[in-house]
């Protein structure tokens, strides 16, 4: 399960991104917002990363004007890894290096078409679990303590 989540600014993007889950049959649950009116991003934020933490969804996408301040907002949880992607090989990395867990999309900065094979390449790419990459994630957790 999938956790959608979104400010007035990246309300248009959800829209097609939910309409291309629909047709790969890829179940998702949809915090909102649920229209172009104005509204705060890390209420948006907060929704998502508790979904993804608690386990009830396996990975978040959250998308505002830029994707910055969303994302910045999801990453004050930790265990949340969300990345800001603005092409498939950032979504790709950020998969294999960072076990991202939530995907961050600018609806200002990039195309639908963009947007869609970030999304395809998020979903599909799997952690590359090398000794490196597990070493650095529990680096960034222990972050937290200081
Ligand atoms: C809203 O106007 C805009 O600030 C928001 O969507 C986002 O880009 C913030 O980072």
């Amino acid at each position: 399960m999938l956790a959608l989540g979104c400010d007035h600014g990246g309300f248009p993007l959800m829209k097609e991104v939910k309409k291309y889950l629909d047709e790969q049959g890829i179940a998702y649950q949809d915090f909102g917002t649920c229209s172009e009116e104005s509204c705060d991003y890390p209420v948006y934020a907060r929704k998502v990363a508790k979904a993804v933490l608690s386990g009830e969804c396996e990975k978040g996408i959250l998308i505002c004007g830029t994707g910055i301040g969303i994302t910045i907002a999801a990453n004050r949880f930790p265990g949340i890894r969300a990345a800001n992607c603005t092409n498939a090989f950032m979504a790709q990395a950020t998969r294999e290096h960072n076990d991202a867990n939530i995907l961050g999309l600018g609806a200002r900065v990039i195309g639908v078409g963009t947007a869609l094979k970030i999304v395809e390449t998020f979903l599909n790419t799997p952690f590359s679990e090398g000794e490196r990459h597990v070493r650095r994630i529990a680096m960034i957790e222990d972050l937290k303590n200081e």
